[in-house]
C-alpha cells in the first residue's frame, strides 16, 4: 500500500549544500518525489509543524533552528513511506544514530540533525498540509515502480 510522508532537509542540511546527496539516498530507495520546494519557514509555521513540542523547554531553541535559513520540503511517496524514511534517518541525535543513516553518517548533534521525517501515516497527512497546498502535489505513475 502507498503511503506518504513528509520530509524536510532542515537548514543545516541545505547550509551544507547536502540536499542533492540526500535526495539521491530516497530516491535510490524507490521513493517517488510528489511535492518538492525550497522555503523558509516561519514562526508561526512551526508551531503549527511542532505543536507537540511548543510547550517544551527545547523549542525556543527548535523554532530558532528551524527557522534560520531555507528547508528543502518534500512529500514522497511509496509502500511503508513513513517507516521507510524513518529507517533511513536514523535516531534524532546523530551521536547515536547507526552508520548508514543520515543522521548516523552526516551529523554528530541532536538539535542540529539535517532531515525531518514524519514519525506516523496521522503525523504525516497534517504535516503535508501544513506545509503544502493540493495543487503543489502532483500524482503521476512511474513506470519503474514494478522494479523496486
Ligand atoms: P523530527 O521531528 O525533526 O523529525 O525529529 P525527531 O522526530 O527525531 O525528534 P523529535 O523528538 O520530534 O524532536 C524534534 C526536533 O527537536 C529538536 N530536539 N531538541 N534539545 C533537545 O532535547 C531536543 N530534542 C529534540 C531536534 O531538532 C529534533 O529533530
Ligand atoms: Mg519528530
Amino acid at each position: 500500500m502507498s503511503e506518504r510522508t513528509l520530509v524536510l532537509f532542515k537548514p543545516d542540511a541545505v547550509q551544507r549544500r547536502l540536499s542533492g546527496r540526500l535526495l539521491a539516498r530516497l530516491e535510490d530507495k524507490g521513493l517517488k518525489i510528489v511535492g518538492l520546494k525550497l522555503m523558509v519557514v516561519t514562526p508561526d509555521l512551526a508551531k503549527q509543524h511542532y505543536a507537540e513540542h511548543v510547550s517544551k523547554p527545547f523549542y525556543p531553541e527548535l523554532e530558532k533552528f528551524i527557522t534560520s535559513g531555507p528547508v528543502v520540503a518534500l512529500v514522497l511517496e511509496g509502500p511503508t513511506a513513513v517507516k521507510v524514511v524513518r529507517g533511513m534517518m536514523g535516531p534524532t541525535n546523530g551521536a547515536e544514530a547507526a552508520p548508514g543513516t543520515i543522521r548516523g553518517d552526516f551529523g554528530l548533534s541532536r538539535q542540529t540533525n539535517l532531515v525531518h521525517g514524519s514519525d506516523s501515516p496521522e503525523a504525516a497527512a497534517k504535516e503535508i498540509a501544513v506545509y503544502f497546498k493540493p495543487e503543489e502535489l502532483i500524482s503521476y505513475t512511474a513506470d519503474l515502480e514494478k522494479w523496486v
